[in-house]
C-alpha cells in the first residue's frame, strides 16, 4: 500500500485555491488550543484485555503459509520502528485516545471535505512533533499472504473530539526507506458516519476508496499485531485496538475518482452475518474483502469469541472459492 502512487491534478492544479485557505483558517484556530492534553477526554481503561497472539488455526483458507519471520528479531524490530524518530513514539500516555479541541464551526451538520483534510494534516502534525500516542507493530493483514510477505510496519495513532475520530497510520515495509502516511477520519455528524480515507502527500491528503476498501470494509481496522512481540507498547495497542472495534456503524466515502468497485456477492453465511450485516454491527462483507477474511478466520480472530466447526469452514471455503 505504501507504493501506491496515484497522480493528484486537483491538487497540484491548484496551489492556491480549495482547501488551503480553510486548512489555513482552521489550522490557525486549532493551533490557538493545542498542544494537546493526553489526559483530557474520556476515561478509558487503562488495562484492556490483552490482543490474542497471532497463530494459525491451519483452516486451510490462507493461499500461502502462514509468516512467522523466524530472521526478523525484536531488537531488528525496534531498530526499524525507531528509524522514524524514536522521540515521536513509545511516548507515555493516560488516555490512547489524544483529545483534539474543539471543531471551530459549533453545531456542524456534515464535515467539509477540506475540514476533513484538515484533521488529517494535523494528526500528521501531532505525530511529527511527537505529540501524538502511536502504538507500532507489524500488522497481520498487511504482512500475510501474497501482498506484501514482508514485514509491514505500522505505527498507529488516534485522535478525537465530539465530531471526528481520526487515525493516522505510518508506514513502510522492512525494507523500504521512507514512511508513507495514511489518514481515515469519521465524520461523527453525520448518521450513519461517514468514513473518509487519504494517502497524506507531500501536497496535502489525497482521498482514496478501491485500494483502501478491500481491507477497511467497516472504516478502521482493529490492531492485530502479526507476532506478540512485534509491538510496543502492547496495553495502548489493546486500547487502541478496542477504541477502534466499539467504533460506531459507518458508510465509506468512495471520491469521484475512486468510486466504489463492484464487491462482488455479499457474504450470506449466517455464522459471520450474524454480525456483517445492513443492521448489524459491522458493514456486510463482500468477496472484494477475501484477503482480510482469509487471515482473520484463519488466525482466529473471527468469529470473535468461537472457533468455526469444520462443516463451516468448508462452507466459507466455498465462498471463497465462489463456489454457489
Ligand atoms: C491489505 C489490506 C489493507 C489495505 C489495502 C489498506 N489497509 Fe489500512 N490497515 C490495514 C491493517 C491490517 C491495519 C492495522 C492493523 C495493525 O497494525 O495491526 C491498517 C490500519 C490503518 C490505519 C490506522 C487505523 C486502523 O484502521 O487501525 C489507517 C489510518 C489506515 N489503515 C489507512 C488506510 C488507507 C488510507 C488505505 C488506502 C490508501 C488503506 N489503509 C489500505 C490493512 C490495509
Ligand atoms: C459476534 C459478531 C461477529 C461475528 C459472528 C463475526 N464477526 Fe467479524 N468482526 C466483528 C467485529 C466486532 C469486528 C471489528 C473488531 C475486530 O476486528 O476485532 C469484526 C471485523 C471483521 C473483519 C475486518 C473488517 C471489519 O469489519 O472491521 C473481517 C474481515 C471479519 N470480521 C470477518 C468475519 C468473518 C469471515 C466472520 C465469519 C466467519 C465473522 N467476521 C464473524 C464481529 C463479528
Amino acid at each position: 500500500m505504501s507504493t501506491l502512487d496515484h497522480p493528484s491534478p486537483r491538487i497540484a492544479g491548484r496551489p492556491s485555491g480549495g482547501w488551503f485557505r480553510p486548512v489555513l483558517f482552521v489550522g490557525l484556530l486549532v493551533a490557538a488550543v493545542f498542544p494537546v492534553r493526553a489526559t483530557d477526554g474520556p476515561t478509558k481503561d487503562k488495562n484492556p484485555k490483552p490482543i490474542a497472539p497471532a497463530v494459525s488455526t491451519g483452516t486451510g483458507l490462507l493461499l500461502e503459509p502462514a509468516l512467522t519471520l523466524p530472521e526478523f528479531t525484536w531488537e531488528k524490530f525496534a531498530a526499524a520502528m525507531a528509524s522514524v524518530g524514536p522521540e515521536k513514539i513509545q511516548r507515555p500516555w493516560t488516555n490512547p485516545v489524544v483529545t483534539l479541541p474543539p471543531h471551530p464551526r459549533a453545531d456542524v451538520k456534515g464535515l467539509t471535505e477540506a475540514e476533513v483534510k484538515t484533521y488529517m494534516t494535523e494528526a500528521k502534525r501531532l505525530f511529527s512533533r511527537g505529540e501524538a500516542v502511536p502504538l507500532s507493530d507489524v500488522g497481520l493483514i498487511s504482512t500475510q499472504e501474497d501482498v506484501i510477505r514482508k514485514p509491514m510496519l505500522n505505527h498507529i495513532a488516534a485522535f478525537s473530539n465530539s465530531v471526528a475520530r481520526v487515525y493516522l497510520l505510518v508506514q513502510k515495509t522492512a525494507t523500504d526507506t521512507g514512511w508513507s502516511y495514511f489518514s481515515i477520519v469519521q465524520d461523527l455528524t453525520r448518521t450513519p458516519v461517514l468514513d473518509y480515507f487519504a494517502e497524506l502527500k507531500k501536497e496535502g491528503p489525497k482521498f482514496e476508496g478501491t485500494s483502501c476498501y478491500k481491507c477497511h470494509s467497516s472504516g478502521p481496522l482493529a490492531i492485530h499485531p502479526a507476532r506478540e512481540d512485534l509491538v510496543l507498547d502492547a496495553p495502548l495497542a489493546a486500547a487502541i485496538g478496542r477504541h477502534i472495534a466499539e467504533q460506531p456503524r459507518s458508510r465509506f466515502f468512495f471520491p469521484e475518482d475512486s468510486p466504489k468497485p463492484d464487491p462482488g456477492k455479499p457474504l450470506t453465511l449466517k455464522f459471520c452475518a450474524r454480525c456483517h450485516a445492513e443492521d448489524g454491527d459491522r458493514d456486510v462483507l463482500h468477496q472484494v474483502h477475501s484477503h482480510p477474511i482469509r487471515v482473520l478466520v484463519d488466525f482466529g480472530y473471527m468469529p470473535p469469541n468461537r472457533r468455526l466447526k469444520p462443516e463451516e469452514i468448508a462452507e466459507l471455503k466455498a465462498w471463497l472459492e465462489h463456489k454457489p
